[in-house]
């Protein structure tokens, strides 16, 4: 045996036992003759000491440590002189009768303890050291317990989990493929799934009335915080549900995860806001509701008063953010070019100050009163001590604009503590969104959400104001700020799949090209079902208290999309590119 204990299990009561560790030496220091050494496994960290007066051949061992040796040490638990309450086994040490060297190390190439002083790409390179962290390996535990809940909550109620397929064809989740040549088939390409969606609707065609899988998706797009090319999904269908049934039921979910790894309760029901609310008053589709600060449209007062921008603005709008009426014409400054980056895109910035005795400044002064001002100020709800921030143009762009401002006043004033957890479901989704550059619509969601029964009427019009119209039993739950999940009622026949391809600009020989298979199987009886997916990553990181997911992912990938521990994706050999028919001709451009 190799370890009568791990280092984080010994207290004050297991005095005067004989005990044996293993682990990682993290530190090793002299004192006055003595040598102490924090040792180190995932489940904590215990001091050993080697006594001045200790066998010479002891002292020696110990002296020669260096960090991230691994050994096994054999020694007497005894009460500490000088306790450390930071730690949970900072009341004892270990009076070493024995060490032996497992295996050396070199030098790691930063320090690995609670917090590192290797950068981030150091980190990445060395991710198997960067893992020995504490920091890591609690993420890492965090969603391990996640994964546990989630089989545990799912598998109670009746779900099956059941793997499908990574090599398939493309699917329509609305970001690139990442495609695997077919050596078997030559010139011809698998894609890797965005997500298992075609495959869950033809397990419920199958009958498995109740799906679930903790699974892994590939979306080749811009890489953010809380986006990864490769990322998993708890993906999740159900037959014969209607969308209360789907939201009852993994609401019962989150809830027991919340309970269970974190000791949270989440309100019961979650609050539900249609998207249409979530858009005028936060300006996003994945509102924060930790804070207030709502957006509130002021076109109507504002205009005919002279100010041609906002005369000549289709909505006009404003947040008013909570004692900020101190701002100095510097920090307005600053604020003004902050939400003209390109990331914004605002064309400028309007303000209006609620001073504490009542009376309102504001840098239009010059066209409107006093009285004006001041019922600009009521609408947005602001007090004395408010600073009223004005936006304005296409009404949706505009509000998008105001809730990324809302935001970043919310970080500003330290609004968003990562331990407040404030989850809602977004619902009533529009079911097509008209793209202007491409003069055609996009699915919002995915080209199998069905329209609500009581839009059908609109969802067979030709007219493109009809269509707008047309709303989905679509929903997305929230936490935060972020999208954690998202899903709908489908389309379970053939005939209104086929309208929905239409709709969507793709013709019959296209759509039977790339969904022939399914519209086929809706053929066969296909049950009404629906579900959604959330994204585990996510659900972990916010969990955890962080918005980057990239720690909660044992090897993830850099903002490249690369992995530089492993140094992929590489250049394959020419015999390969040859076998799988790729030609080796092409040079991509050098950086
Ligand atoms: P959707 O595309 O909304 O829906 O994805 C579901 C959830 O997956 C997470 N997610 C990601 N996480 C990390 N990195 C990414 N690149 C990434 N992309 C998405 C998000 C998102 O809410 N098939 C449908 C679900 C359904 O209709 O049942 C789907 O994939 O948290």
């Amino acid at each position: 045996m190799y370890r009568t204990h791990t280092c984080g299990e010994l207290r004050l009561a297991d005095q005067g036992k004989t005990v044996t560790l293993a682990g990682w030496v993290q530190k090793s220091r002299k004192l006055g003759g003595m040598t102490f050494i924090d040792l180190r496994d995932r489940y904590g960290i215990t001091q050993l000491v080697v006594e001045a007066d200790a066998a010479p051949e002891l002292v020696e061992a110990a002296s020669g440590l260096g960090r991230e040796f691994v050994i096994q040490a054999t020694g007497e638990v005894l009460e500490r002189q000088s306790k450390n309450p930071k730690m949970p086994t900072g009341e004892i040490e270990i009076k070493l009768s024995a060490i032996r060297i497992l295996n050396k190390s070199v030098t790691p190439p930063f320090t690995i303890e609670e917090n590192s002083d290797g950068g981030e790409d150091l980190r990445a390179k060395y991710r198997y050291l960067d893992l020995r962290r504490p920091p890591l390996q609690r993420a890492l535990a965090l969603r391990h317990r996640l994964a546990q809940e989630i089989r545990s909550y799912l598998d109670g109620q009746g779900f099956m989990e059941i793997e499908t397929p990574y090599l398939i064809k493309s699917t329509p989740e609305g970001a690139r493929d990442f495609v695997v040549p077919s050596r078997m088939n030559p010139g011809t390409f698998y894609a890797l799934p965005q997500s298992p969606q075609t495959f869950k609707q033809l397990l419920m065609v199958a009958g498995y009335d109740r799906y679930f899988q903790i699974v892994r998706c590939f979306r080749d797009e811009d890489l953010r915080a809380d986006r990864q090319p490769e990322f998993t999904q708890i993906d999740c269908e159900m037959s014969f549900v209607e969308q209360e049934d789907v939201l009852n039921t993994f609401e019962g979910m989150m809830r027991q995860m919340f309970k269970n790894a974190l000791g949270v309760d989440i309100p019961n029901p979650l609050p539900r806001m249609s998207w249409y609310d979530a858009m005028d008053d936060y300006g996003s589709d994945k509102p924060d509701i930790r804070f207030g600060m709502k957006i509130r449209e002021i076109t109507p007062l504002v205009q005919g008063c002279g100010f041609s921008v906002f005369d000549g603005a289709q909505y006009v709008g404003g947040i008013a953010v909570p004692g900020c009426v101190e701002y100095t014409r510097k920090q307005l400054d600053e604020l003004t070019e902050w939400v003209k980056r390109p990331q914004v895109g605002a064309k400028g910035l309007v303000y209006i100050k609620c001073n504490p005795d009542g009376s309102v400044k504001s840098s239009v002064d010059k066209f409107y009163t006093p009285e004006q001002l001041q019922a600009v100020a009521v609408k947005c709800e602001a007090k004395p001590g408010d600073l009223v921030l004005v936006l304005c143009g296409p009404k949706r762009k505009t509000q998008t604009q105001l809730g990324v401002l809302r935001i970043e006043m919310g970080n500003r004033l330290g609004l968003r503590d990562p331990k407040v957890f404030a989850p809602l479901w977004i619902v009533d989704f529009p079911l097509l969104e008209w793209s202007d550059e491409d003069q055609r619509f996009y699915a919002m969601h995915h080209p199998f959400t069905a329209p609500k029964p009581e839009h059908e009427k609109w969802f067979y019009s030709d007219k493109k104001e009809d269509l707008e119209r047309v709303c989905a039993n679509a929903y997305d739950f929230v936490l935060n700020g972020t999208e954690l999940g998202g899903g709908s009622i489908r389309i379970h026949e053939a005939a209104m799949q086929e309208r929905m391809f239409e709709v969507l600009g793709i013709s019959k020989e296209d759509a039977e090209y790339k969904f022939g298979f399914i519209i086929n199987a809706f053929k066969f009886g296909a049950p009404p079902h629906g579900g959604l997916a959330f994204g585990f990553d996510r659900v972990c990181a916010l969990f955890g208290g962080q918005e980057t997911i990239r720690d909660y992912i044992a090897f993830p990938k850099n903002n490249q999309g690369r992995d530089v521990m492993i140094d992929s994706p590489s250049r394959i050999d020419d015999a390969q590119m040859e076998e799988l028919f790729l030609s080796s001709t092409y040079t991509p451009p050098q950086p």
